[in-house]
């Protein structure tokens, strides 16, 4: 299907999964944000929507992204369950910890004359706590509901509020997400105080790309195959 700028952002990453670099790139969200059009967004952005395009038609000339990447689409939900638990739960909450030691020691070294690292480590246990719980919840209720609405073993394992709750929480995570590269402007490693500090923001960066990843995933790709299931 060709790209077009009336189509929404989700959209655009589903179909081409590597362009979601460049997206992060121009700061154009397309996870919880993804239902907006290509067009809207970049109107929002400031950016024309034909050079979005373009720049995107020219990433998928390159080699093609890694298995993972393209298995996505033709995944069934419960692959999706697995591939999401495995590539995002996982890491994810082994990396929350470190990333609060590492908060904990540039807080401590530089809170002094940088007030707002105190207000970005509050923001992060928010963010921290929200997500520990959040990841149980899908682990141990969602995800074993949509593997049995999967398996046809039972619609009614699942109601759509239960996704809804899931979304509000992905939309809490993506605002704290937002606050948080506020807060550390822009994770500009080369202005870093120190090497924790330089560390700290490669950590925080990392995690927003990751978890928009996350999300994308969820929101747009799992959640509506789910729904369709419900329906
Ligand atoms: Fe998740
Ligand atoms: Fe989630």
């Amino acid at each position: 299907m060709a790209l077009a700028p009336g189509m929404t952002l989700a959209e655009l990453v589903i179909q081409r999964p590597a362009s979601a670099d460049l997206l992060e790139r121009l700061r154009l969200d397309y996870c919880c944000g993804g239902a907006r059009s290509v067009e809207k967004a970049c109107a929002e952005r400031g950016l024309d929507a034909a050079t979005v395009i373009a720049m995107v038609e020219a990433i998928d000339e390159r080699p093609e992204p890694g298995p993972d990447v393209h298995d996505l689409r033709r995944a069934s939900i419960t692959e999706l369950c697995d591939h999401i638990v495995l590539a995002h739960h996982e890491p994810e909450r082994r990396e929350l910890p470190r990333i609060s030691e590492l908060l904990d020691t540039v807080v401590r070294v530089h809170g002094g004359g940088h007030p707002e690292l105190a207000d970005l480590r509050r923001v992060f246990s928010g963010l921290r706590a929200e997500l520990e719980e959040h990841f149980t919840l899908e682990e141990e209720t969602v995800f074993p509901a949509c593997r049995a609405v999967d398996a046809a073993a039972s619609a009614d394992a699942l109601d759509d509020g239960v996704l809804a709750l899931c979304e509000d929480s992905h939309e809490f995570a993506g605002e704290a997400l937002s606050s948080m590269r506020e807060l550390s402007g822009g994770y500009d490693v080369e202005h870093a105080f120190c090497g924790t500090h330089r560390s700290l923001l490669e950590a925080l960066q990392k995690l927003e790309l990751d978890l928009h990843q996350h999300v994308h995933e969820e929101n747009n790709v799992l959640f509506p195959r789910v729904r369709e299931r419900l329906a």
